[in-house]
Protein backbone atom coordinates (compact mmCIF):
# COMPACT_ATOMS: atom_id res chain seq x y z
CA UNK A 1 0.00 0.00 0.00
CA UNK A 2 2.95 2.36 0.45
CA UNK A 3 3.20 2.63 -3.67
CA UNK A 4 -0.53 4.09 -3.51
CA UNK A 5 0.67 6.25 -1.02
CA UNK A 6 2.97 7.94 -2.86
CA UNK A 7 0.43 8.15 -6.21
CA UNK A 8 -2.19 9.87 -3.57
CA UNK A 9 0.86 12.37 -2.71
CA UNK A 10 1.17 13.00 -6.70
CA UNK A 11 -2.12 13.86 -6.58
CA UNK A 12 -2.34 16.13 -3.87
CA UNK A 13 0.62 17.85 -5.03
CA UNK A 14 0.02 17.71 -9.05
CA UNK A 15 -4.15 18.23 -8.93
CA UNK A 16 -5.50 21.46 -9.88
CA UNK A 17 -8.08 20.83 -7.29
CA UNK A 18 -5.51 20.72 -4.61
CA UNK A 19 -3.19 23.50 -6.28
CA UNK A 20 -4.48 26.18 -3.51
CA UNK A 21 -3.63 24.23 -0.99
CA UNK A 22 -1.47 21.66 0.63
CA UNK A 23 -4.51 20.69 2.70
CA UNK A 24 -7.22 18.65 2.52
CA UNK A 25 -10.38 17.46 3.88
CA UNK A 26 -10.68 13.76 5.28
CA UNK A 27 -12.96 11.91 7.78
CA UNK A 28 -11.03 9.45 10.20
CA UNK A 29 -11.41 7.88 13.35
CA UNK A 30 -11.29 10.32 16.15
CA UNK A 31 -8.71 8.47 18.10
CA UNK A 32 -6.65 8.73 15.25
CA UNK A 33 -7.23 12.04 15.05
CA UNK A 34 -6.35 13.29 18.69
CA UNK A 35 -3.46 11.12 17.87
CA UNK A 36 -2.51 13.40 15.05
CA UNK A 37 -3.21 16.62 16.78
CA UNK A 38 -0.93 16.02 19.59
CA UNK A 39 2.03 15.20 17.54
CA UNK A 40 1.51 17.92 14.88
CA UNK A 41 -0.58 20.33 16.38
CA UNK A 42 0.25 22.86 13.09
CA UNK A 43 -0.95 20.52 10.51
CA UNK A 44 -4.10 19.27 11.22
CA UNK A 45 -7.29 21.10 12.40
CA UNK A 46 -9.89 18.80 14.28
CA UNK A 47 -13.14 20.31 12.14
CA UNK A 48 -15.60 18.13 13.63
CA UNK A 49 -16.24 15.11 16.14
CA UNK A 50 -19.33 12.89 16.23
CA UNK A 51 -18.36 9.84 17.97
CA UNK A 52 -15.99 7.61 16.74
CA UNK A 53 -15.14 9.68 13.62
CA UNK A 54 -13.88 12.95 13.46
CA UNK A 55 -13.59 15.61 10.15
CA UNK A 56 -9.76 16.93 9.66
CA UNK A 57 -8.29 19.06 7.53
CA UNK A 58 -4.68 18.01 7.54
CA UNK A 59 -1.53 18.65 5.28
CA UNK A 60 -0.09 15.33 3.50
CA UNK A 61 2.99 15.36 5.72
CA UNK A 62 0.14 14.51 8.39
CA UNK A 63 -1.81 12.34 6.20
CA UNK A 64 1.68 9.85 5.52
CA UNK A 65 2.11 9.91 9.03
CA UNK A 66 -1.37 8.69 9.93
CA UNK A 67 -0.72 5.96 7.19
CA UNK A 68 2.77 4.73 8.23
CA UNK A 69 2.15 5.03 11.60
CA UNK A 70 -1.58 5.22 13.37
CA UNK A 71 -3.31 2.25 11.39
CA UNK A 72 -2.01 -1.15 10.27
CA UNK A 73 -3.74 -1.50 6.34
CA UNK A 74 -5.25 1.21 4.55
CA UNK A 75 -4.86 4.82 4.25
CA UNK A 76 -6.55 5.75 7.54
CA UNK A 77 -8.32 8.44 6.37
CA UNK A 78 -11.66 8.84 3.70
CA UNK A 79 -10.98 11.79 1.53
CA UNK A 80 -13.45 14.28 1.11
CA UNK A 81 -13.62 17.50 -1.37
CA UNK A 82 -15.13 20.00 1.28
CA UNK A 83 -15.66 20.66 4.53
CA UNK A 84 -19.22 20.66 4.28
CA UNK A 85 -18.69 17.00 2.82
CA UNK A 86 -16.75 15.87 5.59
CA UNK A 87 -18.84 17.29 8.48
CA UNK A 88 -21.84 16.12 7.13
CA UNK A 89 -20.06 12.67 6.93
CA UNK A 90 -19.81 12.26 9.91
CA UNK A 91 -22.77 13.51 10.91
CA UNK A 92 -24.95 11.06 8.91
CA UNK A 93 -26.83 8.80 11.61
CA UNK A 94 -26.69 4.84 10.35
CA UNK A 95 -29.50 3.32 10.07
CA UNK A 96 -28.17 0.37 12.75
CA UNK A 97 -30.24 -3.24 12.93
CA UNK A 98 -32.54 -2.14 10.31
CA UNK A 99 -35.02 -5.02 9.17
CA UNK A 100 -35.02 -5.42 5.00
CA UNK A 101 -38.15 -7.08 4.01
CA UNK A 102 -36.82 -9.10 1.77
CA UNK A 103 -37.76 -12.32 0.08
CA UNK A 104 -36.67 -15.30 -1.77
CA UNK A 105 -39.71 -15.88 -4.73
CA UNK A 106 -37.58 -15.27 -8.02
CA UNK A 107 -37.58 -19.11 -8.49
CA UNK A 108 -37.23 -19.36 -12.21
CA UNK A 109 -35.93 -16.02 -12.97
CA UNK A 110 -33.12 -16.60 -10.85
CA UNK A 111 -32.41 -20.38 -12.19
CA UNK A 112 -32.64 -18.61 -16.20
CA UNK A 113 -30.31 -15.85 -14.88
CA UNK A 114 -27.41 -17.71 -13.20
CA UNK A 115 -27.76 -20.24 -16.14
CA UNK A 116 -26.42 -17.56 -18.52
CA UNK A 117 -23.36 -16.38 -16.96
CA UNK A 118 -20.29 -16.57 -18.72
CA UNK A 119 -16.91 -17.14 -17.33
CA UNK A 120 -15.72 -17.17 -20.92
CA UNK A 121 -17.38 -13.40 -21.23
CA UNK A 122 -16.17 -12.19 -17.80
CA UNK A 123 -12.57 -13.39 -19.20
CA UNK A 124 -12.14 -11.81 -21.93
CA UNK A 125 -13.62 -8.72 -20.67
CA UNK A 126 -10.96 -8.54 -17.97
CA UNK A 127 -8.70 -8.98 -20.60
CA UNK A 128 -9.96 -5.87 -22.62
CA UNK A 129 -9.02 -3.89 -19.63
CA UNK A 130 -6.11 -5.02 -18.75
CA UNK A 131 -5.07 -4.09 -21.85
CA UNK A 132 -5.35 -0.46 -21.51
CA UNK A 133 -1.99 -0.41 -19.79
CA UNK A 134 -3.02 1.83 -17.32
CA UNK A 135 -6.69 2.50 -15.25
CA UNK A 136 -5.16 5.41 -13.37
CA UNK A 137 -7.58 8.03 -12.68
CA UNK A 138 -5.38 11.22 -14.02
CA UNK A 139 -4.56 9.49 -17.46
CA UNK A 140 -5.95 9.92 -20.98
CA UNK A 141 -6.28 5.70 -21.20
CA UNK A 142 -8.73 6.31 -17.96
CA UNK A 143 -11.51 8.29 -19.75
CA UNK A 144 -10.84 6.29 -22.93
CA UNK A 145 -11.75 3.16 -20.77
CA UNK A 146 -14.62 4.53 -19.28
CA UNK A 147 -16.22 6.14 -22.76
CA UNK A 148 -15.56 2.54 -24.47
CA UNK A 149 -17.16 0.72 -21.30
CA UNK A 150 -20.26 3.36 -22.10
CA UNK A 151 -20.26 2.26 -25.60
CA UNK A 152 -20.45 -1.70 -24.64
CA UNK A 153 -23.47 -1.35 -22.39
CA UNK A 154 -24.77 1.68 -24.54
CA UNK A 155 -25.01 -1.14 -27.67
CA UNK A 156 -26.03 -3.89 -25.15
CA UNK A 157 -29.17 -1.07 -24.26
CA UNK A 158 -29.71 -0.71 -28.29
CA UNK A 159 -29.73 -4.40 -29.11
CA UNK A 160 -32.51 -4.58 -26.81
CA UNK A 161 -34.61 -2.22 -28.18
CA UNK A 162 -35.53 -0.96 -24.55
CA UNK A 163 -36.65 2.63 -23.96
CA UNK A 164 -36.37 2.27 -20.05
CA UNK A 165 -32.91 1.43 -19.90
CA UNK A 166 -29.93 3.92 -20.18
CA UNK A 167 -26.17 5.04 -19.11
CA UNK A 168 -25.26 8.28 -18.51
CA UNK A 169 -21.76 9.82 -17.12
CA UNK A 170 -21.05 11.21 -13.97
CA UNK A 171 -18.31 14.26 -13.75
CA UNK A 172 -16.38 14.76 -10.36
CA UNK A 173 -14.64 17.43 -8.45
CA UNK A 174 -11.58 15.19 -7.15
CA UNK A 175 -10.92 13.67 -10.11
CA UNK A 176 -10.79 14.27 -13.63
CA UNK A 177 -11.86 10.74 -14.43
CA UNK A 178 -15.76 10.65 -14.65
CA UNK A 179 -18.12 7.73 -13.57
CA UNK A 180 -20.54 5.48 -15.37
CA UNK A 181 -24.04 4.52 -14.58
CA UNK A 182 -26.54 2.08 -16.37
CA UNK A 183 -30.22 2.57 -14.94
CA UNK A 184 -33.03 -0.13 -15.60
CA UNK A 185 -35.78 1.97 -14.31
CA UNK A 186 -38.58 0.60 -11.75
CA UNK A 187 -41.76 -0.38 -12.93
CA UNK A 188 -43.71 0.00 -9.98
CA UNK A 189 -41.29 1.06 -7.35
CA UNK A 190 -39.23 3.49 -9.50
CA UNK A 191 -37.79 5.73 -6.66
CA UNK A 192 -36.33 2.98 -4.69
CA UNK A 193 -32.70 2.05 -5.78
CA UNK A 194 -31.20 -1.13 -6.01
CA UNK A 195 -27.28 -0.70 -6.54
CA UNK A 196 -24.30 -2.89 -7.87
CA UNK A 197 -20.72 -1.58 -7.58
CA UNK A 198 -17.21 -1.92 -9.37
CA UNK A 199 -14.30 0.41 -9.76
CA UNK A 200 -12.58 1.63 -12.94
CA UNK A 201 -9.47 3.20 -12.01
CA UNK A 202 -6.50 1.13 -11.40
CA UNK A 203 -3.28 1.81 -9.38
CA UNK A 204 0.72 1.20 -9.17
CA UNK A 205 3.69 3.08 -8.02
CA UNK A 206 3.61 3.70 -12.23
CA UNK A 207 1.05 5.98 -13.20
CA UNK A 208 1.22 4.62 -16.86
CA UNK A 209 1.51 1.03 -16.16
CA UNK A 210 -1.37 -0.27 -13.81
CA UNK A 211 -2.79 -2.75 -15.35
CA UNK A 212 -5.48 -3.39 -12.10
CA UNK A 213 -6.63 -7.20 -13.92
CA UNK A 214 -8.20 -8.27 -10.82
CA UNK A 215 -8.44 -4.95 -9.12
CA UNK A 216 -10.38 -4.12 -10.41
CA UNK A 217 -11.28 -5.07 -14.50
CA UNK A 218 -12.55 -8.21 -12.65
CA UNK A 219 -15.64 -6.24 -10.12
CA UNK A 220 -16.15 -4.39 -13.81
CA UNK A 221 -16.45 -7.10 -16.13
CA UNK A 222 -18.44 -8.95 -13.11
CA UNK A 223 -21.23 -5.62 -13.20
CA UNK A 224 -21.12 -5.76 -17.35
CA UNK A 225 -21.61 -9.65 -17.60
CA UNK A 226 -24.84 -9.38 -14.87
CA UNK A 227 -26.37 -6.56 -17.15
CA UNK A 228 -25.93 -8.78 -20.21
CA UNK A 229 -27.61 -11.38 -18.66
CA UNK A 230 -30.60 -9.17 -17.33
CA UNK A 231 -30.98 -7.60 -20.90
CA UNK A 232 -30.85 -11.07 -22.66
CA UNK A 233 -33.73 -12.21 -20.33
CA UNK A 234 -35.55 -9.20 -21.06
CA UNK A 235 -35.54 -8.47 -16.87
CA UNK A 236 -37.96 -5.72 -15.51
CA UNK A 237 -37.25 -4.88 -11.98
CA UNK A 238 -40.20 -3.31 -9.71
CA UNK A 239 -37.55 -1.20 -8.32
CA UNK A 240 -34.97 0.54 -10.47
CA UNK A 241 -31.65 -1.12 -10.72
CA UNK A 242 -28.34 0.90 -11.13
CA UNK A 243 -24.39 -0.45 -12.20
CA UNK A 244 -21.78 2.12 -11.24
CA UNK A 245 -18.08 1.96 -12.84
CA UNK A 246 -16.56 4.50 -10.73
CA UNK A 247 -13.70 6.73 -10.62
CA UNK A 248 -10.58 7.24 -8.49
CA UNK A 249 -11.24 4.63 -5.92
CA UNK A 250 -8.05 3.79 -5.67
CA UNK A 251 -7.43 7.77 -4.58
CA UNK A 252 -9.65 7.23 -1.41
CA UNK A 253 -13.35 6.22 -2.91
CA UNK A 254 -13.10 9.99 -4.74
CA UNK A 255 -16.28 9.07 -7.07
CA UNK A 256 -18.82 6.65 -5.24
CA UNK A 257 -18.36 9.43 -2.24
CA UNK A 258 -19.30 11.84 -4.50
CA UNK A 259 -22.22 10.02 -6.00
CA UNK A 260 -23.21 8.27 -2.80
CA UNK A 261 -23.57 12.22 -1.18
CA UNK A 262 -25.68 13.58 -4.30
CA UNK A 263 -27.90 10.34 -4.03
CA UNK A 264 -27.78 11.10 0.03
CA UNK A 265 -28.53 14.92 -0.22
CA UNK A 266 -31.48 14.14 -3.03
CA UNK A 267 -33.14 11.90 -0.73
CA UNK A 268 -32.79 8.63 -2.86
CA UNK A 269 -34.32 5.73 -1.44
CA UNK A 270 -31.20 3.23 -1.94
CA UNK A 271 -32.52 0.32 -0.57
CA UNK A 272 -28.96 -1.62 -0.48
CA UNK A 273 -25.47 -1.18 -2.29
CA UNK A 274 -23.35 -4.37 -3.16
CA UNK A 275 -19.57 -4.02 -4.32
CA UNK A 276 -17.39 -6.05 -6.57
CA UNK A 277 -13.96 -5.69 -6.10
CA UNK A 278 -11.44 -7.89 -6.65
CA UNK A 279 -13.38 -11.21 -7.46
CA UNK A 280 -10.96 -13.37 -9.64
CA UNK A 281 -8.70 -14.64 -7.59
CA UNK A 282 -9.30 -17.95 -5.35
CA UNK A 283 -6.73 -17.24 -2.40
CA UNK A 284 -8.68 -19.18 0.09
CA UNK A 285 -10.75 -22.11 0.28
CA UNK A 286 -14.51 -20.84 0.36
CA UNK A 287 -15.55 -19.13 -2.36
CA UNK A 288 -17.23 -15.83 -1.43
CA UNK A 289 -16.14 -14.24 1.72
CA UNK A 290 -18.32 -11.81 2.97
CA UNK A 291 -17.16 -8.82 4.47
CA UNK A 292 -18.37 -8.09 8.34
CA UNK A 293 -16.50 -4.70 9.05
CA UNK A 294 -18.89 -2.53 11.43
CA UNK A 295 -19.97 -0.36 9.00
CA UNK A 296 -21.57 -2.83 7.20
CA UNK A 297 -25.35 -4.10 6.60
CA UNK A 298 -25.43 -7.15 8.76
CA UNK A 299 -29.23 -7.78 7.73
CA UNK A 300 -27.63 -7.05 3.89
CA UNK A 301 -25.13 -9.77 4.99
CA UNK A 302 -27.46 -12.41 6.05
CA UNK A 303 -29.87 -11.86 3.05
CA UNK A 304 -26.66 -12.57 1.10
CA UNK A 305 -25.87 -15.49 2.30
CA UNK A 306 -29.97 -16.44 2.36
CA UNK A 307 -29.76 -16.70 -1.13
CA UNK A 308 -26.08 -18.23 -1.56
CA UNK A 309 -28.22 -20.94 0.84
CA UNK A 310 -31.26 -21.46 -1.53
CA UNK A 311 -29.71 -21.12 -4.56
CA UNK A 312 -25.59 -22.10 -4.30
CA UNK A 313 -25.53 -24.98 -1.77
CA UNK A 314 -27.08 -27.92 -4.18
CA UNK A 315 -28.09 -28.20 -8.12
CA UNK A 316 -25.51 -26.62 -10.98
CA UNK A 317 -24.55 -23.58 -9.49
CA UNK A 318 -23.06 -24.71 -6.18
CA UNK A 319 -20.36 -22.25 -4.16
CA UNK A 320 -19.12 -21.83 -0.45
CA UNK A 321 -19.14 -18.77 2.09
CA UNK A 322 -16.99 -17.82 4.26
CA UNK A 323 -16.54 -14.37 6.16
CA UNK A 324 -13.30 -12.21 6.73
CA UNK A 325 -13.00 -8.54 8.08
CA UNK A 326 -11.33 -4.90 6.41
CA UNK A 327 -10.70 -3.39 9.40
CA UNK A 328 -11.32 -0.08 7.56
CA UNK A 329 -13.10 2.00 4.41
CA UNK A 330 -11.30 -0.57 1.69
CA UNK A 331 -13.76 -0.16 -0.75
CA UNK A 332 -16.84 2.45 -2.37
CA UNK A 333 -19.49 0.08 -0.90
CA UNK A 334 -18.07 2.48 2.45
CA UNK A 335 -19.27 5.51 1.04
CA UNK A 336 -22.61 4.26 0.67
CA UNK A 337 -22.39 3.32 4.65
CA UNK A 338 -21.41 6.32 5.37
CA UNK A 339 -24.33 8.22 4.17
CA UNK A 340 -26.36 5.95 5.74
CA UNK A 341 -26.96 3.38 3.27
CA UNK A 342 -27.32 -0.84 3.73
CA UNK A 343 -24.41 -1.84 2.37
CA UNK A 344 -21.91 -4.91 1.58
CA UNK A 345 -19.16 -6.52 0.07
CA UNK A 346 -18.36 -9.77 -0.86
CA UNK A 347 -14.90 -10.97 -1.38
CA UNK A 348 -12.54 -12.81 -3.42
CA UNK A 349 -10.63 -14.41 -0.72
CA UNK A 350 -9.92 -14.00 3.19
CA UNK A 351 -7.94 -11.17 3.84
CA UNK A 352 -4.67 -12.42 4.61
CA UNK A 353 -4.79 -14.95 1.07
CA UNK A 354 -6.11 -12.14 -1.18
CA UNK A 355 -4.22 -11.31 -4.57
CA UNK A 356 -0.63 -11.01 -3.81
CA UNK A 357 -0.30 -8.77 -7.60
CA UNK A 358 -2.61 -6.31 -6.66
CA UNK A 359 -1.32 -2.55 -7.07
CA UNK A 360 1.98 -3.90 -9.09
CA UNK A 361 2.66 -3.79 -12.86
CA UNK A 362 1.77 -7.69 -12.34
CA UNK A 363 -1.47 -7.48 -11.63
CA UNK A 364 -2.50 -9.56 -14.44
CA UNK A 365 -5.36 -11.62 -16.19
CA UNK A 366 -2.31 -14.75 -16.55
CA UNK A 367 -1.15 -14.50 -12.93
CA UNK A 368 -4.69 -14.99 -11.76
CA UNK A 369 -4.34 -18.97 -12.65
CA UNK A 370 -8.08 -19.19 -13.59
CA UNK A 371 -10.61 -18.47 -16.47
CA UNK A 372 -12.68 -16.38 -14.64
CA UNK A 373 -14.75 -19.28 -12.94
CA UNK A 374 -14.18 -17.69 -10.04
CA UNK A 375 -15.70 -14.05 -11.09
CA UNK A 376 -18.16 -15.74 -12.44
CA UNK A 377 -19.69 -17.04 -8.98
CA UNK A 378 -19.55 -13.27 -8.04
CA UNK A 379 -21.47 -12.88 -11.12
CA UNK A 380 -24.41 -15.22 -10.29
CA UNK A 381 -24.54 -13.49 -6.52
CA UNK A 382 -25.14 -10.30 -7.85
CA UNK A 383 -28.50 -11.51 -10.37
CA UNK A 384 -29.77 -13.44 -7.12
CA UNK A 385 -29.81 -10.10 -5.38
CA UNK A 386 -30.54 -7.86 -7.71
CA UNK A 387 -33.39 -10.00 -9.09
CA UNK A 388 -34.84 -10.91 -5.29
CA UNK A 389 -34.53 -7.46 -4.17
CA UNK A 390 -35.66 -5.31 -7.12
CA UNK A 391 -38.36 -8.07 -8.22
CA UNK A 392 -39.96 -7.31 -11.17
CA UNK A 393 -40.58 -9.92 -14.25
CA UNK A 394 -38.52 -11.77 -17.03
CA UNK A 395 -39.76 -12.31 -20.65
CA UNK A 396 -43.30 -12.20 -20.94
CA UNK A 397 -44.45 -14.41 -18.00
CA UNK A 398 -44.75 -13.30 -14.36
CA UNK A 399 -43.27 -15.02 -11.85
CA UNK A 400 -45.53 -16.83 -8.99
CA UNK A 401 -44.47 -16.69 -5.74
CA UNK A 402 -42.60 -19.78 -4.38
CA UNK A 403 -44.85 -20.97 -1.50
CA UNK A 404 -42.77 -21.69 1.20
CA UNK A 405 -43.83 -24.88 2.92
CA UNK A 406 -42.57 -23.98 6.99
CA UNK A 407 -43.69 -21.39 9.26
CA UNK A 408 -41.45 -20.22 12.28
CA UNK A 409 -41.94 -17.77 14.51
CA UNK A 410 -39.80 -16.97 18.00
CA UNK A 411 -41.18 -16.36 21.47
CA UNK A 412 -39.05 -17.52 24.68
CA UNK A 413 -36.03 -18.06 23.01
CA UNK A 414 -37.20 -20.88 21.13
CA UNK A 415 -37.82 -21.30 17.46
CA UNK A 416 -41.13 -22.50 16.67
CA UNK A 417 -41.48 -24.05 13.44
CA UNK A 418 -44.59 -25.78 11.06
CA UNK A 419 -43.38 -27.48 8.53
CA UNK A 420 -45.96 -28.30 5.16
CA UNK A 421 -46.18 -31.11 2.90
CA UNK A 422 -42.53 -31.53 2.73
CA UNK A 423 -40.43 -33.64 4.82
CA UNK A 424 -37.12 -31.80 6.18
CA UNK A 425 -34.37 -34.01 6.54
CA UNK A 426 -32.08 -31.35 8.80
CA UNK A 427 -32.01 -27.92 10.26
CA UNK A 428 -29.14 -25.62 10.66
CA UNK A 429 -29.00 -21.85 11.99
CA UNK A 430 -26.45 -19.58 10.90
CA UNK A 431 -25.34 -16.25 11.88
CA UNK A 432 -24.98 -12.71 10.18
CA UNK A 433 -21.33 -13.92 9.92
CA UNK A 434 -21.98 -17.24 8.22
CA UNK A 435 -21.35 -19.33 11.01
CA UNK A 436 -23.49 -22.19 11.46
CA UNK A 437 -23.91 -22.94 14.96
CA UNK A 438 -26.89 -25.74 15.77
CA UNK A 439 -27.43 -28.51 13.52
CA UNK A 440 -30.75 -30.63 14.18
CA UNK A 441 -31.51 -33.54 12.10
CA UNK A 442 -34.64 -35.47 13.13
CA UNK A 443 -36.74 -32.35 12.15
CA UNK A 444 -40.85 -33.70 13.75
CA UNK A 445 -43.69 -31.88 11.41
CA UNK A 446 -43.87 -29.38 14.63
CA UNK A 447 -42.07 -28.22 17.37
CA UNK A 448 -39.45 -25.80 18.81
CA UNK A 449 -35.62 -25.77 19.31
CA UNK A 450 -33.97 -24.21 21.96
CA UNK A 451 -32.32 -21.12 21.22
CA UNK A 452 -31.04 -20.14 25.45
CA UNK A 453 -27.33 -20.59 23.74
CA UNK A 454 -27.90 -17.86 21.32
CA UNK A 455 -27.07 -14.20 21.93
CA UNK A 456 -29.90 -11.62 20.78
CA UNK A 457 -29.17 -10.51 17.05
CA UNK A 458 -30.42 -11.58 13.40
CA UNK A 459 -30.07 -15.68 12.60
CA UNK A 460 -31.33 -17.86 9.20
CA UNK A 461 -32.51 -21.00 9.68
CA UNK A 462 -32.06 -22.93 7.06
CA UNK A 463 -34.04 -26.25 6.30
CA UNK A 464 -32.72 -28.93 3.83
CA UNK A 465 -36.22 -31.13 2.54
CA UNK A 466 -35.76 -35.07 1.97
CA UNK A 467 -36.30 -33.93 -1.96
CA UNK A 468 -32.76 -31.56 -1.88
CA UNK A 469 -34.77 -28.55 -1.72
CA UNK A 470 -33.49 -25.82 0.60
CA UNK A 471 -35.94 -23.39 2.60
CA UNK A 472 -34.57 -20.39 4.49
CA UNK A 473 -36.46 -18.54 6.90
CA UNK A 474 -34.69 -14.91 9.23
CA UNK A 475 -35.51 -14.72 12.05
CA UNK A 476 -34.40 -11.93 15.40
CA UNK A 477 -33.72 -12.92 18.92
CA UNK A 478 -33.89 -10.43 21.24
N1 LIG B 1 -9.42 -3.45 -3.92
C1 LIG B 1 -8.81 -2.65 -2.92
C2 LIG B 1 -9.31 -2.94 -1.53
C3 LIG B 1 -8.84 -4.21 -0.92
C4 LIG B 1 -7.52 -4.61 -1.01
C5 LIG B 1 -9.73 -4.93 -0.21
C6 LIG B 1 -7.13 -5.78 -0.40
C7 LIG B 1 -9.34 -6.09 0.41
C8 LIG B 1 -8.03 -6.52 0.31
C9 LIG B 1 -9.11 -1.19 -3.19
O1 LIG B 1 -9.05 -0.88 -4.54
C10 LIG B 1 -8.09 -0.34 -2.46
O2 LIG B 1 -6.93 -0.43 -2.70
N2 LIG B 1 -8.58 0.47 -1.53
C11 LIG B 1 -7.74 1.34 -0.76
C12 LIG B 1 -8.59 2.20 0.14
C13 LIG B 1 -8.98 3.54 -0.41
C14 LIG B 1 -9.70 4.34 0.65
C15 LIG B 1 -7.84 4.32 -1.01
C16 LIG B 1 -6.80 0.56 0.14
O3 LIG B 1 -7.12 -0.56 0.52
O4 LIG B 1 -5.75 1.09 0.50
ZN1 LIG C 1 -9.98 -2.21 -5.69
Amino acid sequence: MKQKLLSVLSLVLFSQAFAQSDKFYATTDSENAKELKARFPQEIEIVGVSGNQSAIFLTKNAAEFLHHNVVTHGPGYVYKSSKEEALSAINKTKKSNKVLAFTIDQNAAVASAIAKVSADNIKAHIQVLENYGTRHHTTAKAQTAVQDLKTKWQNLITASGRTDVSVRIENHVGTPMPSLVFTINGTTAPTDFIIVGAHMDSITNNTNNAPGADDDASGIATISEMIRVLLNINYKPAKTVEFMAFAAEEIGLVGSSEIAQDYALANKNVVSFVQFDMTNYKGSTKDVYLTTDPYNSNDLNLFLIELMEHYNKTGSHVFTYGNTICNYGCSDHYSWAENGYEAAFPFEASFTQYNPNIHTTSDKLSNMGNSATHAAKFAKLGLEFILETAKGSILATSETANTSSVEIYVKDKNLNYKLGKESIENLTIIDTSGRQLLETQSILPFGKIDLNKLNNGFYLAVFKTKSGKVITKKFILE
